[in-house]
C-alpha cells in the first residue's frame, strides 16, 4: 500500500456542488453550485466569500443544458456541449468557430489532452468516449465498452502512458490506452453511478467519486483500491487535484470537502558526508550541506539548501535509505526496490521485495520476499535464501539481521544465518551502534538498550554451552528500559539520539536522558555530522533543520561509559567551559564524583561535590568565595563530623550561628571561647545566647 495519510482540511456545507477547482497558488477553492452561485473558500482560514454571480459575457450557446465547459490551455478557446460540442473563440467576439458532431446522446464531459493540446476527449450518455482533433468536425475514433452512459473522463498527465480514464452509470471505471484503443483495466467497486474520475497530476493515484456517496482512491499502476472515503455528504459530483499540491477538492450534494493526501514519514536519507537525498512524489532530489558554506545556522531554523533534481524514479518511493558507506541508495515502494548509485542515480540492481534492509557491512543487504522467505545479498548477488522458523513479518538491518514474527524477534548472523538470540518482544525499530556493541530496540510503548556480548556468543557457539533453541542465552545484557516511544533514532558513539512521540529531541547515555530540543512538529532524524557539531532532521514538507550537539561532549560521555578515563582526559580540553558542568553532572550520576569535581565549573555544584567527598579545603575555598551563611553552616557540620573543631569554629562564626558556637564552646569546655562568644552575642543582640554565656561565666 501507498501508506497515504488522508486528512480532512475543510468541510463547507452548501447547496449541491457541481464543480470544484483549486487555485494554483492561493489557498482557495472555487465551488460552483447547482443553484447558480459560485463560492470561494479559503481552506487555511476556513472563511468563505459571499456567493458570487459573475457575468462578463453572456450568449446562448445551446438549446439544451450545458453540462461542461473546457478551456483550452493556451488558445482563446472554450468548448461547450449538449449533444453537439461547440468551440468558441473569445478573441473573435465569442464566435462559434467549429461544431463537432458524432455523439447520439448528451455529452457529459470534455477534456483537453495535456500532452497534445489539439486533441480532446468526450464522454457521452450514448455509452461511448470519442477522441477528436481541433480542426476536424468528426471524431478521430471512438472507445466502446461501457454498458451505460459515460459521465466523466480524464487524461493521464504523467509519464509516458497514453491513458484515458472514464466512469459510467454501469458503476465501472475504465482505463483506456488511446493509442491501441483498448481498455487496459476495469475498476470495480462503486455501488452506484460513477460521477467523476481523476488521474492525480502528481501522486500515483486515481480518484473516483460516485452517487453511492464514496470517493475511492486507487493505485494508478497496480490499480489496487487504496482507500474508500465516505464523509456522509450524499452523492459525489466532482473532484479536483492540483499539480504541486497534496490537496484534493471534492464536491457533494451537501457541500464540498478538501482533503490532504500525504505521507506520514518522508522518503529521505543523508549520508555521512552531508548529502541528503529525498523523493518529492516520484522525483528524486539532492541537497548538499557542504554547499551551504559558512552560513550562520541557528537551531531549529530551516536550512537554505540548494536543491538539485536527480531525475524521476520508476516506482513511487515510500522509503529511501543510504547504505552505511553512502555509495548506494535504495528506493522502496509498491513491493519493489531499486538500488541506485548515490552520486548519479544510476540503477545498480532491482527486484521485488516487501522490505529491504542494509547490513552493517556496506556490501550486504537483505530483502523480505514474503511472510516466510528472507534473502541475503552480497555485492548484488543472492548469497542465501532462508525461511525463519516462525515466519518473517518484518526485517531489521544493522549488525545482526533481525526478523520479527508473531513469536517475537530473532537475531541472525548475516554470514551463516545462524540464530543468535530470540527475544520476546515486538519491535517497531531497531538501531545498532557503529561498534555493534549496543542496540536499541524500540516498541510501541518504550525502548530498551541492550549490550551485545559478541565474545560470549563466540565462546558459547564454540563450546555449545548455554545454547538453547532460542539461541545463545548470554548474547545480550539489558542496560535499561525507558518509557518513551522512539520515532527515529541514531547512535553517536555510545549515545543514542532520538525523536520521541511527543516531539522531543533527546539523547540517552548511561541511564540518563538529556533533552536537546522540544520540536514544534514531527521531525525525522537524518544524521549527525561530527565536524559541524550538528544534528540534522527533516520534516514531512522536506524542510531540513539542525541542532547543535557537541561531538566532544558525546565523545567524553562515550569514553566515560567505557570507563576509558585516559580517553576522557584527552577529550576534556576540547569541551567548551559552558558545557563542563553538564558533563560533570553526568559524571556524578555515573558515580564518578571525584572526576565530576575536577570537571565542573559551577561553584554550587562543586561545593556540593566537595562536601560529599569530604574535601574540606576545596569546600572552604568555595565558601569563602560564596560568602553564604548556608555554605558556612554546611561546612561547619562537615568539619565537626571530622573533628576539625578549629575549622568548625571559624565556619560557625562566618555563619553567625550562635547556637552552634555555644554548643561547640560548652562541649569542648573552652572558657575563653565562651567569653568571646558572650561579647559577640551581646553586640549582635542575640540576647538568649548572651545571657547563657554570661550566666555560665558567673557574670
Ligand atoms: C445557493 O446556495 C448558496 C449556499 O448553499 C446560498 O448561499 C445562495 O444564496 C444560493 N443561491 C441562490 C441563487 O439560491
Ligand atoms: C486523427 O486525426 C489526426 C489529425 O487530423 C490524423 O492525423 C490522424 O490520422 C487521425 N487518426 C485517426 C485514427 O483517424
Ligand atoms: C495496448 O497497450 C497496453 C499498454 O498500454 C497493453 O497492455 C495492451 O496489451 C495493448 N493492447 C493491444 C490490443 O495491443
Ligand atoms: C444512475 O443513473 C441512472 C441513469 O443511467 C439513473 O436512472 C439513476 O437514478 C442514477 N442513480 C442514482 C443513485 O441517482
Ligand atoms: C535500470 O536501468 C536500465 C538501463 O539504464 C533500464 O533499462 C532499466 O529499466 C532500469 N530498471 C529499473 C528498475 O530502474
Amino acid at each position: 500500500p501507498l501508506r497515504l495519510d488522508i486528512k480532512r482540511k475543510l468541510t463547507a456545507r452548501s447547496d449541491r456542488v457541481k464543480s470544484v477547482d483549486l487555485h494554483p497558488s492561493e489557498p482557495w477553492m472555487l465551488a460552483s453550485l447547482y443553484n447558480g452561485s459560485v463560492c470561494v473558500w479559503n481552506h487555511e482560514t476556513q472563511v468563505t466569500s459571499r456567493p458570487y454571480v459573475f457575468q462578463l459575457h453572456m450568449f446562448e450557446a445551446h438549446s439544451d443544458y450545458i453540462r461542461c465547459i473546457a478551456v483550452h490551455p493556451t488558445q482563446p478557446y472554450i468548448l461547450t456541449n449538449d449533444m453537439l460540442i461547440k468551440l468558441w473563440d473569445w478573441e473573435k467576439k465569442w464566435s462559434c468557430s467549429q461544431v463537432f458532431e458524432g455523439h447520439t446522446h448528451y455529452v457529459m464531459q470534455i477534456v483537453f489532452n495535456p500532452k497534445d493540446n489539439n486533441q480532446f476527449a468526450s464522454a457521452s450518455l450514448d455509452r461511448t468516449i470519442k477522441v477528436w482533433q481541433l480542426g476536424s468536425s468528426s471524431p478521430n475514433f471512438t472507445l466502446e465498452g461501457h454498458d451505460k452512459g459515460v459521465n466523466c473522463i480524464d487524461y493521464y498527465s504523467g509519464g509516458d502512458k497514453p491513458y484515458l480514464i472514464s466512469g459510467a452509470d454501469d458503476r465501472l471505471v475504465k482505463i483506456w490506452d488511446y493509442q491501441n484503443k483498448t481498455c487496459v483495466q476495469t475498476l470495480e467497486g462503486h455501488a452506484q453511478n460513477v460521477s467523476c474520475v481523476n488521474f492525480h497530476p502528481e501522486l500515483p493515484i486515481i480518484i473516483t467519486g460516485s452517487e453511492d456517496g464514496t470517493v475511492r482512491i486507487w493505485h494508478s499502476s497496480t490499480y489496487r483500491l487504496e482507500s474508500t472515503l465516505n464523509y456522509g455528504m450524499e452523492r459525489v459530483w466532482c473532484v479536483c487535484g492540483l499539480r504541486g499540491s497534496n490537496s484534493v477538492a471534492l464536491g457533494y450534494d451537501e457541500g464540498s470537502i478538501i482533503i490532504k493526501l500525504g505521507r506520514e514519514e518522508p522518503a529521505m536519507s543523508m549520508d555521512t558526508s552531508g548529502k541528503i537525498i529525498w523523493a518529492k512524489h516520484s522525483e528524486i532530489q539532492q541537497a548538499n550541506l557542504k554547499a551551504m558554506g559558512d552560513a550562520e545556522i541557528k537551531d531549529g531554523e530551516r536550512l537554505p539548501l540548494a536543491v538539485k533534481d536527480m531525475g524521476s524514479c520508476e516506482i513511487y518511493p515510500q522509503t529511501l535509505q543510504h547504505n552505511p558507506n553512502g555509495r548506494f541508495v535504495v528506493v522502496c515502494g509498491d513491493g519493489e526496490y531499486i538500488i541506485y548509485t548515490a552520486m548519479a542515480l544510476r540503477n545498480k540492481s532491482f527486484g521485488s521485495a516487501q522490505e529491504f534492509v542494509w547490513a552493517h557491512d556496506s556490501s550486504e543487504y537483505a530483502i523480505r520476499e514474503s511472510s516466510s522467505v528472507v534473502k541475503i545479498f552480497k555485492n548484488f548477488k543472492e548469497k542465501k535464501s532462508f525461511k525463519p522458523d516462525f515466519g518473517a513479518e518484518g526485517i531489521y538491518g544493522g549488525f545482526l539481521l533481525g526478523v520479527r514474527s508473531v513469536n517475537g524477534l530473532a537475531f541472525y548472523d548475516w554470514d551463516n544465518t545462524e540464530l543468535i538470540r530470540r527475544i520476546e518482544i515486538q519491535p517497531k525499530h531497531i538501531f545498532w551502534s557503529d561498534s555493534g556493541e549496543l542496540v536499541c530496540i524500540a516498541t510501541e510503548e518504550s525502548f530498551f538498550i541492550l549490550r551485545y556480548l559478541s565474545e560470549k556468543v563466540a565462546a558459547s557457539q564454540e563450546s555449545n554451552e548455554g545454547v538453547t533453541e532460542d539461541g545463545v542465552e548470554d548474547a545480550f545484557e539489558v542496560q535499561g528500559e525507558i518509557q518513551e516511544v522512539v520515532k527515529t533514532g541514531l547512535w553517536v558513539g555510545d549515545c543514542f539520539i532520538y525523536t520521541s512521540s511527543v516531539n522531543r529531541l533527546n539523547y540517552f547515555v548511561g541511564g540518563e536522558i538529556v533533552t536537546i530540543a522540544h520540536l514544534d512538529r514531527t521531525m525525522y532524524l537524518l544524521g549527525y555530522i561530527p565536524k559541524d557539531d550538528r544534528l540534522y532532521l527533516g520534516d514531512k514538507e522536506l524542510n531540513i533543520v539542525s541542532y547543535s550537539l557537541l561531538v566532544s561532549v558525546l565523545e567524553y560521555q562515550t569514553a566515560v561509559m567505557r570507563r576509558d578515563f585516559g580517553m576522557a582526559d584527552k577529550v576534556l580540553p576540547t569541551i567548551p567551559k559552558e558545557q563542563r558542568t553538564r558533563v560533570a553532572h553526568f559524571l556524578e550520576k555515573q558515580g564518578f564524583k571525584q572526576q565530576a569535581l575536577a570537571v565542573s565549573t559551577d561553584p554550587e555544584h562543586r561545593f556540593e561535590l566537595a562536601l560529599q567527598l569530604g574535601e574540606l579545603k576545596i569546600a572552604y575555598q568555595l565558601a569563602v568565595e560564596a560568602e553564604s551563611e548556608q555554605k558556612w553552616k554546611q561546612l561547619a557540620e562537615l568539619a565537626i563530623s571530622k573533628c576539625q573543631f578549629g575549622l568548625a569554629q571559624e565556619c560557625l562564626h562566618h555563619a553567625q550561628d550562635y547556637g552552634g558556637l555555644l554548643l561547640l564552646a560548652t562541649a569542648s569546655g573552652n572558657a575563653a571561647m565562651v567569653a568571646k562568644l558572650a561579647e559577640g552575642a551581646e553586640r549582635d543582640g542575640k540576647n538568649n545566647v548572651a545571657f547563657m554565656t554570661y550566666f555560665l561565666q558567673g557574670k
